[in-house]
Parts: C-alpha cells; sequence; structure tokens
C-alpha cells in the first residue's frame, strides 16, 4: 500500500549503515510497503545518495535531543539523547500507517503483517518488560499526537533520557490494556536476551523475524574478515551479538550495501580490497547496555582499520566473585560467560 511506510532515522553516516543493511533486508524479504529514513543535517551528502537507492523517501530533519545528561548517564549511554528525533515519524502523515524500526536492526523474513496492528504496538523492552521497546512499534502518524509528544518532552522530559522513556509514558497503557498491541517477541529479537535465555533462544530462536543489535556495539563497530565472509573475534571468536545473526548483517552489508558505497565514493575500491587481503583482527574492546568497561573504537570505515592488538584479558576471578558480578549484571561476555561457554554449561547439565 502506498500509504504506509516503514521508518527509520539515522543522525549521522555511521547509522547510514544500519539503516541501508535495514532497507536492503525489507527489499531482500519483498516488503510492498514505501521505506523511508529521516536524516539529519549531519549527514554526509554521499551517504545521502546511496540512501536514495535504498529508500524511496529521504527526509531531512532537526535533531532533537534532550541533553538529559542525568538519565542518560542510568543506562550508560550518553548517544541516546538524540534519539528523540525519532519524534519526527510522527508527522510523516502522508501515510496512514507506519512501522518504525530502529537502523540497528534487521529484518529476516517479511513483516508487513505487522500493518495489520494498531497503534501502539511494540515488543516488551527485555530488561524491563512493563515498558515496550522503542527499537520497533507499529503507530499512526498524526500531527495532534507529533504535538502532544513534542510537549510532554518539553514539560515533562524521559525518564530515560530517549525515546524509549517518553514513549513508554506518553502510551502508558501498553502493559495492561490490550494484548494485541504486545507484538510477539520475535518482532524484536535483541541479542542482550540471546545470553540472558539461552535456552529459550534455542527453542524459539529460528523463529525470529527481526533482529535488533541493541546495545552499545553495533554490527558496523566490528570488522569483517571479506576471504573467510565471517567476522573477526578477538582470538577466542567470542562475541556479544550472536555471530550468526552478525554474519547475516555483515553478509547484506557486503553484497548489497558495499558496492553502492563505492559507487559514490565513500569506500575507495583499492584500500578495500587491500586490507581485506591483509586479513583484520577486531580491535574493539566491548561493553554494552549492561556491561560497560572500556570505550568503543567505531571503525571509520568498515574495511580501513589496521590490525590492532586485542584488548587484555580481564583479571582472572574465582567462581564466586564471577556469580556476584553476574548477578549484579556484569557479565563477561567476552570472556568466562560467553555465549560458547554458557552453552557448554547448559549441555552439560541437558546431558
Ligand atoms: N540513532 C541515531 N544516531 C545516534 C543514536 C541513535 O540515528 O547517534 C537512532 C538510530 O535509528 C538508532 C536509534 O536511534 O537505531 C536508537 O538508538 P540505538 O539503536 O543505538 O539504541 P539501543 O537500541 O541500542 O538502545
Ligand atoms: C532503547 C531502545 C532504543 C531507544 C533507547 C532510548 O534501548 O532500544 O530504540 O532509542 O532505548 O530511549
Ligand atoms: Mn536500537
Amino acid at each position: 500500500m502506498a500509504d504506509h511506510a516503514f521508518v527509520t532515522l539515522a543522525t549521522n553516516d555511521s547509522y547510514v549503515k544500519g539503516a541501508l543493511v535495514l532497507g536492503s533486508s525489507l527489499r531482500k524479504h519483498h516488503t510492498t510497503k514505501k521505506l523511508a529514513v529521516l536524516i539529519t543535517p549531519q549527514v554526509s551528502d554521499s551517504m545521502r545518495k546511496v540512501l536514495d537507492k535504498v529508500y524511496d523517501d529521504v527526509r531531512e530533519v532537526d535533531v532533537l535531543d534532550s541533553e538529559d545528561t542525568a538519565h542518560l548517564a542510568l543506562m550508560e549511554r550518553p548517544e541516546l539523547g538524540v534519539t528523540l528525533t525519532k519524534l519526527h515519524c510522527w508527522a510523516l502523515t502522508e501515510y496512514t500507517k507506519c512501522v518504525f524500526m530502529d537502523a540497528d536492526t534487521m529484518v529476516v523474513s517479511n513483516v508487513d503483517e505487522l500493518f495489520e496492528r494498531e497503534e501502539l504496538s511494540a515488543a516488551p523492552d527485555p530488561g524491563w518488560p512493563d515498558c515496550f521497546n522503542s527499537g520497533v512499534f507499529v503507530y499512526q502518524p498524526s500531527t495532534e499526537t507529533y504535538n502532544q509528544l513534542l510537549q510532554l518532552a518539553t514539560e515533562k522530559g524521559s525518564f530515560d533520557g530517549g525515546d524509549q522513556g517518553l514513549l513508554n509514558s506518553f502510551f502508558n497503557t501498553w502493559s495492561t490494556k490490550d494484548i494485541h498491541k504486545h507484538l510477539p517477541f520475535i518482532y524484536n529479537l535483541s541479542s542482550i536476551s540471546i545470553y540472558s535465555y539461552l535456552p529459550a533462544f534455542k527453542a524459539f530462536g529460528a523463529n525470529a523475524k527481526v533482529v535488533h543489535f541493541l546495545g552499545k556495539v553495533k554490527p558496523w563497530n566490528y570488522t569483517y574478515d571479506s576471504k573467510t565472509q565471517t567476522v573477526k573475534g578477538d582470538g577466542h571468536d567470542q562475541t556479544l551479538i550472536h555471530p550468526e545473526f552478525l554474519n547475516l548483517w555483515w553478509d547484506i552489508y557486503t553484497s548489497r550495501i558495499l558496492s553502492l558505497l563505492t559507487e559514490h565514493g565513500v569506500v575507495k575500491e583499492a584500500s578495500y580490497g587491500l586490507k581485506a587481503l591483509s586479513g583484520l583482527v577486531c580491535s574493539l574492546a566491548f561493553s554494552c547496555r549492561f556491561c560497560r568497561e572500556e570505550e568503543v573504537t567505531e571503525a571509520v570505515s568498515q574495511m580501513s582499520l589496521a590490525a590492532a592488538a586485542p584488548p587484555p584479558p580481564p583479571p582472572s576471578l574465582s567462581s564466586e566473585e564471577r556469580r556476584e558480578r553476574w548477578e549484579q549484571g556484569q557479565v563477561d561476555y567476552m570472556g568466562e560467560d560467553s555465549y560458547e561457554n554458557i552453552k557448554k554449561k547448559l549441555d552439560t547439565y541437558l546431558q
């Protein structure tokens, strides 16, 4: 339907990479809906041209930033104040219904059936399931709602400093009123849940329709080895994001986006080939929403990072100390508490 659209947001060129993969994943799975992206002045001209190839509607909007450092600090995500820019999606009134999707999401099947839902439909947030996660939601553009949301943002602000806190305060009957507005979790499967409830992931993960790379480390922060077609680990080959989904993201990026970036001069062909041949090592220090140790290094251009030394190994802890840390939410995703180790342990229990 021409008056239905998937909508996303990118305030800088890094998030544009995510938006490009999201848009391509929707096209790959034959969506019949329009694709719209909200961008802000910071997005470069060349990236806008690439967006034009994937999206039907590329729309510049002003940045809305809560600058609410106190609340954002609680999430340890100072950069998320700009997510209030998402509110502009209600102003797209030429569409009668939309599905907003974060730029760090990707569809793994057609999800056009989401348009059968009403505003505001969303899946539970894995950290506080009485709140919905605002990475994927069905909504109805409306100038009235838009103005009310802006008014709430100005007068009361957001309890998390970003859009999710604000939207949950506005649509505050979501958790109690109408179960039809609860999207199944498979429409917003966040990587963090895979590790917090691995048996459920094993049982239901294959039904996933939308993957959400929620957290500070995004797929475009990793380095991809085009020779082996895998994302490089740090030697332990363990990643915070489920490797299968991460490889899928990179598969779309290299097969569908890289040629567009090369065509528009964003990525230089020669350096891409050279670096890919040299075999890169992931240089990231990991941190996420719940486990924050070191700053993440942004891959300036996905293939242009020189090989760097892996981060130093964490000090070894007794089993008791590790348990205490785990219970406090300090999970060593890259080491002892890695996906592989948890899986091994569960397998021994299950046998
Ligand atoms: N976003 C953006 N620029 C930023 C931060 C966020 O464009 O600097 C947009 C983007 O669409 C992103 C969404 O806001 O997917 C929400 O932020 P993010 O996905 O990083 O939050 P998380 O889901 O990890 O909590
Ligand atoms: C959440 C959501 C994201 C939102 C952010 C800030 O974690 O995944 O979409 O922008 O919180 O509220
Ligand atoms: Mn997100």
